[in-house]
């Protein structure tokens, strides 16, 4: 079967900057599951359907016009609308931790996420991209950092891009989040068994992909 790399750990780990740059330099796939979400809560949004109809929101999962294009998020029918940084927003963040704890969304997106498995391999990142959608990739990383580390790298981020943030919010969003995360019913975040450690708190970005490299062999 074709080889799948399964990153999963909790909000701004830096899963998504490692996971990218593993897979280009493996040549390989790259599903970034978060982005599925984040999309069906602003197509959500922008239908009109509450973030806890499940059945509406999961038939716009279901149905969901979008692509993925050299780096570039498309969303709408002919899938022409580039929604890259809208999809980043904080009503979408918020939206998309709101969405995903839907049984029935996950369920809507579940072939749609195996479907990228094509060869020479797949480098797959989000939550349960281990547990649920990928249970039997050969490669699984739990991949996290302490929730300080965690709010200052998205703090710095904010701050680069000319935006307003505030360090205690951050803390306390992060920490919502992951208790969003842990505690639904379906798909939680949880270590695997079987998946290896990769504790970025004392490690920056090269550190961590040469890590990653290396459980893969390269
Ligand atoms: O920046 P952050 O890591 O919070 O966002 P993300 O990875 O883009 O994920 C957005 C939301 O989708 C998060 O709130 C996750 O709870 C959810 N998600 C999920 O439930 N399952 C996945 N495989 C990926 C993301």
């Amino acid at each position: 079967p074709v080889p799948v790399l399964a990153i999963d750990g909790p909000s701004a780990s830096g899963k998504g900057t490692v996971a990218a740059r593993v897979a280009e330099t493996l040549g390989w796939h790259y599903l970034d599951s978060g982005s599925l979400y984040r999309l069906v809560a602003l197509a959500a949004m922008r239908a009109g359907v509450a973030f806890d109809d499940e059945a509406g929101v999961a038939a716009l999962a279901a149905g969901l016009p979008a692509r993925f294009e050299g780096g570039r998020v498309l969303l709408g029918e002919g899938a022409d609308r580039d929604v890259t940084d809208e999809i980043r927003s904080e009503a979408c963040s918020v939206g998309a931790s709101k969405v995903a704890v839907l049984p029935a969304v996950r369920a809507a997106l579940l072939d749609r996420q195996r479907d990228y498995r094509a060869a020479p391999g797949l480098v797959a990142e989000g939550r349960d991209m281990g547990s649920v959608i990928f249970p039997d990739a050969g490669l699984k990383v739990f991949l996290t950092a302490s929730a300080e580390a965690r709010a200052e790298r998205r703090h710095k981020q904010l701050i680069e891009k000319g935006l307003a943030a505030n360090m205690e919010n951050l803390l306390k969003d992060l920490q919502e989040r992951d208790a969003r995360d842990a505690a639904r019913p379906v798909a939680p975040l949880v270590k695997l068994p079987d998946a290896a450690l990769l504790d970025t708190t004392q490690r920056d970005v090269d550190e961590a992909v040469a890590f990653v490299l290396d459980l893969v062999g390269r």
